[in-house]
């Protein structure tokens, strides 16, 4: 059976390629879908991927990845710095999850510099723009390789 990588993304994503192109890049959300469809499929692994604007959504789609990913990559935006949800939900999740954020959030504002979601990530990755999505799917690929 294919193993599923499954990305989350949270608020204000939806807004890629508008939103602060100085920050976030001019890549539209689409397009790092596309982009991250494209290294799972040469990876010979099945992608969901998702977005939402709302933290209970958010919390739904964790927990459906529950026993269904085999590797979770999430940014959650905002919500990243604020949401105990978000972390107890990760925390019952059974697979590995890395963080990914855009921007470099340590760089920034100090109230981007604390993560509920670092602790429970087995790898972080903040500043590297879109590419650190591709970053977190190789790094998914290879501990399953070493794995199998
Ligand atoms: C972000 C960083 C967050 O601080 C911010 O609220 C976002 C995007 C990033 O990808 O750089 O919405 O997660």
């Amino acid at each position: 059976m294919t193993q599923q990588i499954h990305i989350i993304n949270g608020p204000n994503l939806n807004l890629l390629g508008q939103r602060e192109p100085e920050i976030y890049g001019r890549e539209t959300l689409a397009d790092i879908e596309a982009a991250c469809q494209k290294r799972c499929d040469g990876l010979g692994l099945g992608l969901v991927f998702s977005q939402s604007n709302d933290e209970g959504k958010l919390v739904d789609l964790i927990q459906a990845a529950r026993g269904a990913a085999a590797g979770l990559i999430i940014n959650a935006g905002a919500y990243t710095h604020t949401s105990i949800a978000l972390h107890d939900a990760l925390k019952a999740c059974d697979c590995s999850i890395y963080e990914v954020h855009l921007s470099n959030i340590f760089a920034r504002e100090s109230f981007r510099h604390h993560s509920y979601i670092s602790a429970l990530a087995k790898g972080v990755i903040c500043g590297l723009g879109w590419q650190g999505y591709i970053v977190a799917i190789d790094a998914i690929s290879r501990s399953l390789e070493n794995q199998s």
